[in-house]
């Protein structure tokens, strides 16, 4: 079975919250991204936590190793239950991202977040080099000891075949069958997802413009 986690891309704190209060506690996972989180930093985690909700905090961290380990200390410190980078910032980014992640949650006496690595982005088309770019990034993200990555459902089932049960895949561009697409190319049905090993369901547009949301 695989979680669902709701993003919430909306443009102000109140529309955020509304949908927390209508899908809350049926959605326990919560996707504050760069569009919420640079209007209202902190406190758009807040609200979520203050439900009794859990944060995955979507900023796809991508920097020099120094500034991306001060960003995962900053994710920790906020009480996120997971957090991102790009795996294309590297291996020693990556390591620094953990090691950082650790030592404050270490320091806090808390669980540390799940880290997690951006592959390729789902709304990249289809091409032949796809998978094995990100087989490639699952690689170096399980060497630099992250609990898993974002892919698309047409990853999925190649990564789970390489990397056994222990990875963890959080899996965007969900689209119910025969819906518009979007900008997400690489999309899948929760199902084909679910079935093909997926851990978390991203799930925004679909939800959030739905007639009834929950
Ligand atoms: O509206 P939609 O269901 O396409 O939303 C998908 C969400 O997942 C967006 O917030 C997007 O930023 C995020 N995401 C993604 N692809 C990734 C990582 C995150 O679409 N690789």
């Amino acid at each position: 079975m695989a979680e669902l986690i709701v993003a919430l891309d909306v443009d102000n704190l109140k529309k955020a919250e509304k949908f927390v209060d209508l899908l809350y506690p049926k959605v326990k996972i919560f996707k504050i991204g760069s569009q919420l989180f640079t209007l209202y930093g902190p406190k758009a985690v807040e609200m979520v936590k203050k439900k009794g909700a859990e944060v995955f905090l979507d900023l796809k961290f991508h920097d020099i190793p120094n500034t991306v380990a001060a960003a995962s200390s900053s994710a920790t410190t906020l009480g996120v239950f997971m957090f991102n980078l790009h795996a294309a910032g590297g291996l020693e980014m990556m390591q620094r991202a953990k090691e950082a992640r650790g030592e404050t949650a270490a320091k806090l006496g808390i669980k540390p977040p799940l880290l997690i690595a951006v592959t390729v982005l789902t709304s990249q088309g289809k091409n032949s080099k796809i998978l094995s770019l990100v087989l490639n990034f699952t690689r170096r993200a399980k060497e630099a000891g992250l609990e898993g990555v974002v892919a698309s459902a047409e990853e999925t089932a190649a990564i789970r075949k390489e990397f056994g049960k222990g990875l963890i895949i959080v899996t965007p561009g969900i689209r119910p069958k025969g819906t518009v697409f979007g900008d997400q190319k690489r999309a899948a049905t929760a199902n084909e997802a679910v079935k093909a090993g997926s851990n978390f369901l991203v799930v925004g547009r679909p939800v959030l413009e739905a007639k009834n949301p929950l």
